[in-house]
């Protein structure tokens, strides 16, 4: 039978606070919708319709090409969102997934779990539930003395009878496709919020004597709900806790896995070793026996094998095999750094590329510069490549030799094994084998200093 899905993101999230609609809230660098999306994934829908309202544009931008999109325009509840994907799904026969997008735990192979219950025992709507220590806040999973599944009750309208059960609805359901539009006809607004809900499609079924049921998850985590920012942070926790776990068994050493932050793309390879306070953000890879230190934060930049990275920041950049950086090093956007480069503390690099073995050890800007193999940066070097309204471009060969405090003004070119005295502001092309010097000549003033008051000879 053919599985069909609808995920529910047209609300606007009033109690996030935020200007950004709820779902797109991230947990581990990716929105809760495409956790959602992702998870959905695993019962390989043939159609996966998302509902779209508050701040359709931004939602359909994180989900462009992926999966359908309906409007719902007005955000009368959770019922009126799912009737929107009637004109996308009616007269398809299977079964119908319907997930808040505010669920960013619950995984794929829960899904897979709750479509096969389903289908086994031939229900018309499967509710995915889950057994909360504190159910507050969730609708709360109705039973007869026979263990059936009578209805579903809001926090909002249940009785303080239905407030001590703590079987929660996910917000999770599966449905027999046709029977769930049929029943979405029937529901109405007639409730403490004034909303249509989709919980009330399930005492319809039962009214009409149709065969309903309840998957319970194992584990209560994966159906967190995210209303506010404690949620979000506890939905951030849990899945770090997840990633962690993972790297961890494909041999990532950590040293406190609790205080180090994965995001949900990034690879790491073997023999990894992870201090704590680091964080990895984006698509970054970080090749194998790399090791990094405390405090390093590294995002969208690939990083080769056997690096090793002391407290420094490196953004969207390519650091390739045995490069040593820091501490306090930060590699902005657009850097390459060849094997075996070195850059030392208090350095920074931005969109400039570094031949092997290069050296900057100390103090030094390196920006929009292309710079070959074995350059060895004195410290205080800096290339000065802006004019307050121009970048320019510093060209340095191989080998060559910078001395300390020298200032290299754009455009210019350095030649292949070339040497600029210490203290030089260099500001014409320099030609290989050539040693530059751009300083004022040192005088010495005979006995000048006997003059001063400070002098002993004065005392
Ligand atoms: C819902 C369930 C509740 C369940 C809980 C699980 C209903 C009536 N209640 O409550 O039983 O325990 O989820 O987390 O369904 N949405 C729309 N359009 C709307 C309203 C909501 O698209 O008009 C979307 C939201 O963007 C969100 C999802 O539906 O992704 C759930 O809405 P939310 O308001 O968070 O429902 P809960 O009150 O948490
Ligand atoms: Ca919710």
């Amino acid at each position: 039978m053919t599985n069909y899905a609808i995920i529910l993101a047209a609300g606007k999230g009033t109690r996030m606070k935020s200007d950004l609609p709820k779902v797109l809230h991230k947990v581990a660098g990716i929105s809760m919708v495409e956790h959602v999306f992702r998870s959905v994934g695993a019962i390989e829908p043939a159609k996966t319709v998302t509902i779209v309202g508050h701040k359709a544009e931004l939602v359909e931008q994180v989900l462009a090409g992926q999966t359908d999109f309906a409007r719902q325009t007005e955000q009368l509840g959770t019922g009126h969102a799912v009737m929107m994907a009637e004109p996308a799904l009616e007269g398809l026969t299977g079964q119908t997934l319907v997930i808040a997008g505010d669920t960013p735990l619950i995984t794929g192979e829960s899904l897979k779990n709750l479509i096969d219950f389903h289908v086994n025992h031939k229900n018309i709507a499967t509710i995915l539930t889950a057994e909360a220590e504190d159910p507050f806040g969730y609708g709360r999973i109705v039973r007869n003395e026979q263990d059936e599944v009578l209805k579903i009750v809001e926090q909002k309208d249940a009785s303080d009878f239905e407030k001590q059960i703590r079987e929660i609805n996910t917000g999770t359901y599966v449905f027999d496709n046709a029977r769930l539009f049929e029943a979405l006809k029937n529901i109405n607004t007639d409730n403490a919020q004034g909303e249509y809900y989709i919980t009330d499609v399930i005492s319809i079924f039962r009214q009409n004597g149709e065969k309903v049921g309840a998957y319970t998850l194992k584990d209560f985590d994966e159906s967190l709900g995210v209303n506010d920012r404690v949620a979000l942070a506890t939905a951030e926790e849990i899945m770090r806790r997840r990633i962690n776990k993972e790297h961890m068994v494909n041999g990532v050493s950590f040293q406190d896995p609790a205080s180090t932050y994965i995001d949900i793309d990034v690879e790491i390879a073997p023999e990894v070793r992870l201090e704590a306070n680091v964080t990895l953000k984006g698509k970054s890879k970080i090749g194998r026996a790399s090791h990094l230190t405390n405090g390093t934060y590294i995002v969208d930049s690939i990083l080769g094998e056997h690096t090793v990275i002391t407290n420094s920041m490196i953004e969207e950049s390519e650091v390739a095999d045995a490069v040593t950086i820091g501490p306090y090093a930060h590699i902005r956007p657009g850097s390459h750094l060849a094997q075996a480069v070195h850059v030392g503390n208090f350095v920074e690099v931005k969109g400039s590329s570094l031949g092997e073995r290069t050296k900057a050890g100390h103090l030094t800007y390196i920006g929009n510069s292309e710079v070959g193999s074995d350059v060895n940066f004195g410290a205080g070097t800096i290339t000065v490549n802006y004019d307050g309204q121009n970048k320019y471009k510093t060209l340095i060969g191989d080998n060559v030799f910078v001395g300390s405090n020298s200032t290299i003004i754009a455009p210019v070119s350095l030649g292949d094994n070339s040497l600029i005295g210490a203290g030089s502001t260099i500001n014409k092309d320099v030609p290989a084998d050539a040693i530059a010097l751009g300083r004022g000549r040192q005088v010495n003033k005979e006995d000048y200093a006997k003059r001063l008051p400070h002098h002993p000879v004065n005392k």
